[in-house]
């Protein structure tokens, strides 16, 4: 078992979150538990329940991110009413990015506000979705538009629920660790680059998971509220999510990121700003965990047209999140729309000798 404590609430990851989570409800005394779960994992949120004993009651949800909805949140909180819960009742939410985000907006909301705990069963949610205090669901305009920052009681990184996560689904979860490596350098990038030549069932996982986290937190917690450095979290996504965008929604968050990594790192080279070798290292990296580099269209216009409704935009200026070195990140930069344009067109191509002219 690992814990952090940087941000002023426990993230503990073990392979098997149960006890840990029945501890931490025994320590704080709560004592009515509701267990809200994503049906994918609701074996597993049987067994916290059951751990519980008489305290917990479990609610499941069938989930995904076509159901990251209001209608979904407002049959959260119907539930939850139903069964009567109140302002002391500590609600689990237990599942991937979508249940973690889901649920802790129902939780922010639900009496304007009852203690939450995520349990993370996708390595998404573990590295990324259940830390940082971000929740919320999709409107038809667009992914995650509306929201409220609410910071959980307690973050548990369910590691023995991976087992049955989907190849794909974990995958996915691999370029926000690339990201976060890039990020913090040193032995968290190189450690990938280690693990990248062995299976992923066969990685340690409790030490990748924690020591992404570390990378995270320390950023959340110097900017809660994105006002600045927590900036550089969205390395590689002002692209990826132009790119998951133009793409329909077919090229999936975890490898519009991964081309995204790409394209900033390629920015950052031909802006003077990153060496071709780190560049290389990142390719390198990425091809060897086996996510695309590649967009499957060579539509500038539209990339950059997506681009510009981009969150970050600031007076209708794109501003760029761009390695200076591993573990240099720099946020807030503007480009030349010429370097932009080669960019977007080369990321259409198979990295090679015309990546580095
Ligand atoms: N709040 C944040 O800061 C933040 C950060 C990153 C991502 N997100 C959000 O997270 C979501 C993506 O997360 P995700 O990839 O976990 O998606 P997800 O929650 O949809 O999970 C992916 C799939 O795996 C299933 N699943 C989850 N855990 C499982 C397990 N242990 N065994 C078997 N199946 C399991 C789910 O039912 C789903 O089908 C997006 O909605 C994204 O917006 C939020
Ligand atoms: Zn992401």
């Amino acid at each position: 078992m690992t814990r952090l404590d940087d941000l002023g609430y426990p993230i503990v990851v073990a392979d098997d979150a149960t006890p840990e989570l029945a501890s931490f409800i025994r320590e704080r005394a709560y004592k009515r538990v509701v267990v809200l779960a994503d049906q994918k994992v609701a074996r597993r949120a049987h067994g916290i329940a059951r751990a519980l004993r008489a305290q917990a009651e479990v609610l499941v949800f069938p989930l995904g991110e076509r159901r990251k909805t209001l209608r979904t949140l407002e049959r959260v909180l119907e539930a939850l009413a139903e069964v009567k819960a109140d302002r002391t009742t500590l609600l689990a939410g237990v599942g991937g990015g979508v249940a973690t985000d889901l649920f802790g907006f129902a939780a922010a909301t639900y009496m304007r506000g009852v203690p939450f705990v995520a349990v993370a069963t996708s390595l998404v949610a573990m590295v990324d979705a259940a830390v940082g205090g971000k929740t919320g669901v999709d409107l038809r305009a667009g992914k995650n538009l509306a929201g409220i920052f609410k910071d959980p009681v307690a973050v548990f990184c369910d590691i023995g629920a991976l087992r049955t996560l989907s190849e794909p689904h974990l995958r996915e979860g691999l370029s926000e660790l690339v990201k976060h490596g890039i990020i913090e350098g040193d032995e968290t990038f190189d450690s990938l680059e280690v693990l990248a030549a062995h299976s992923l069932r066969k990685w340690p996982w409790e030490s990748v998971i924690a020591d992404s986290l570390r990378v995270k937190a320390m950023v959340v917690a110097d900017d809660r509220l994105e006002r600045g450095a927590r900036e550089v979290l969205n390395l590689g996504h002002t692209f990826g999510h132009a790119i998951e965008s133009v793409s329909n929604y077919r090229v999936s968050h975890g490898s519009a990121v991964a081309m995204g990594l790409r394209a900033s790192g390629l920015l950052a080279l031909r802006t003077g700003r990153f060496s071709a070798s780190e560049h290389m290292r990142v390719l390198a990296l990425l091809a060897l965990l086996r996510l695309p580099l590649v967009t499957p269209f060579d539509d500038v216009d539209a990339l950059l047209a997506a681009m510009s409704v981009d969150k970050k935009t600031r007076g209708g200026a794109l501003r760029f999140v761009l390695p200076r070195a591993l573990g240099d990140v720099e946020y807030g930069v503007t480009v030349p729309s010429r370097t932009l344009r080669a960019v977007l067109g080369r990321i259409r191509e198979t990295p090679g000798a015309a990546e580095f002219r």
